[in-house]
């Protein structure tokens, strides 16, 4: 039988599907917003229930990127010469020749984007509730929806880049965010450094 080992725990996970969800509706109901667009009535009710929920499903976002910091900043924040060697060589995307040092639970790639979705996301909420609870301080809310849209930009770049490289591109990568397992060979491929500090091999 294949040997599997655990990379997500069941709060990961389903904080995972808490941040995904919650992003697909506000980027819906933003969308929305930016471009007036009326057929969205249909599906949250009216203009101003979009409003209600684009701010409140924003809490929830805003929650379940703080505790995402439990499971994955002291990852990121720990660099070594296996990073510098990963970005040199770009992940190994650009040459099946490529030999990519051996990586840790997230590879460089995933720390990076991590730091990206943490920075990204905080300061779409931090404005967010600028222009939410702020509504009368007129110099605060321009810069609060320019920093709140850009930030948003970087994201829906960003986001389907991570969607693409945990589905197509990676095949076997999906399954962690529903059962949190993976084989033990498709780790060893990806994730060495972090089975030897395991002592998985
Ligand atoms: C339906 C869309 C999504 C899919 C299919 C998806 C898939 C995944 C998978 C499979 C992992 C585990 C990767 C691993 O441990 O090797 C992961 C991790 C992660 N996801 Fe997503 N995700 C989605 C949406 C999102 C969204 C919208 C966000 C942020 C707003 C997000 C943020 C993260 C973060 C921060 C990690 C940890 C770092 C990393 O592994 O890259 N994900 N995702």
């Amino acid at each position: 039988m294949t040997e599997m080992v655990r990379k997500t725990n069941a709060f990961e996970i389903i904080n995972h599907w808490v941040l995904a969800i919650s992003f697909f509706i506000l980027a819906i109901s933003g969308y929305g917003f930016l471009f007036q667009l009326e057929e969205m009535n249909s599906i949250f009710g009216s203009f101003n229930q979009m409003r209600v929920i684009h701010n409140w499903v924003g809490v929830v976002f805003a929650a379940s990127l703080f505790l995402t910091l439990f499971s994955y900043i002291v990852e990121a924040l720990s660099v070594s010469a296996d990073d510098i060697g990963w970005i040199i060589r770009g992940g190994g995307y650009f040459s099946k020749k490529a030999k990519v040092p051996p990586q840790g639970k997230l590879n460089t790639g995933q720390k990076l984007y991590y730091l990206v979705a943490l920075l990204t996301g905080i300061a779409i909420a931090a404005f967010g509730f600028v222009i939410w609870l702020m509504p009368g301080v007129k110099k605060w809310i321009l810069i609060s929806h320019l920093v709140h849209n850009i930030s948003f930009d970087l994201m829906v770049i960003a986001i389907p880049l991570h969607i693409y490289l945990a589905t197509l591109a990676n095949p076997g990568t999906f399954r962690i965010m529903v059962y949190g397992t993976v084989p033990l060979e498709w780790a060893r491929k990806r994730h060495e450094k972090w089975l030897r500090e395991m002592g998985k091999i």
